[in-house]
């Protein structure tokens, strides 16, 4: 499963990206916001801290103006992957630029049919929003599940990227459900490191060593 980041924040990406086990990011209008700077300017930021797969949204409403915006989007780095919503327009424009060569994340996916359409259209992500459904008493997962599913049924390529994650059991029940890519805030995936056992068994090992060494091995 890969892992990304579903922030604009360059100091969480750092931070991220310095750990080794970043495969990409998602931003969206509101995070982009939150950073206050031009898009083109901050995803091309972006593109310096992490090598992978980096999710640009549109604005616009309307395909032919989506199209416009995916090109100049498309064009601030190779790893861009332009973001278009799943209303009709976002669709029109997805099919638009997949046959470009352009690779197309389709976004605010909450039904199973609607990835099925997003497949169709040549997307090369699909995220379905896993907690904003568990927001509204529905099941975020199971949307994943039937989306695996479905594609699996038909062979289509487009990768599943379990979006809107909210907590390390959102992240293990997408990859038990087989998720291509999780996308998650910096706290989530900073809290998939702990375990109380592991502090545990790191404390005694120091401490049982320190009984009889005084230093570290010396490296090399
Ligand atoms: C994904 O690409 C979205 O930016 C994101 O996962 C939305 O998450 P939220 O529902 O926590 O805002």
């Amino acid at each position: 499963m890969k892992f990304f980041l579903d922030t604009a924040n360059l100091d969480e990406l750092k931070k991220g990206a310095s750990w080794g086990i970043l495969d990409g990011v998602t931003t969206n209008p509101s995070l982009i916001a939150k950073e206050g700077r031009p898009i083109e300017e901050q995803v091309r930021l972006i593109c310096d801290i992490v090598d992978g797969d980096i999710s640009a949204e549109v604005v616009a409403t309307e395909a032919p103006a989506m199209i416009r915006e995916g090109h100049n989007l498309s064009r601030i780095h190779k790893n861009i992957v332009v973001k278009c919503p799943l209303t009709r327009d976002g669709i029109m424009a997805c099919s638009a630029l997949s046959k470009e060569g352009i690779r197309v994340n389709v976004t605010l996916c909450f039904s199973a049919t609607q990835a099925l359409i997003a497949a169709k259209a040549g997307a090369y992500f699909i995220s379905p929003f896993v907690g904003r459904l568990d927001d509204i008493s529905s099941s975020g997962m199971e949307l994943i599940q039937h989306i695996v599913r479905i594609y699996k049924n038909y062979g289509y390529s487009t990768q599943v990227l379990a979006a809107s994650l909210r907590s390390p059991m959102h992240v293990m029940d997408a990859a038990l459900a087989g998720a291509d890519i999780g996308t998650m805030p910096f706290k989530v995936m900073d809290q998939l490191f702990n375990h109380p056992l592991t502090d545990k068994g790191l404390e005694q090992f120091l401490k049982d060593w320190g009984k009889v060494f005084q230093e570290a091995p010396v490296a090399g």
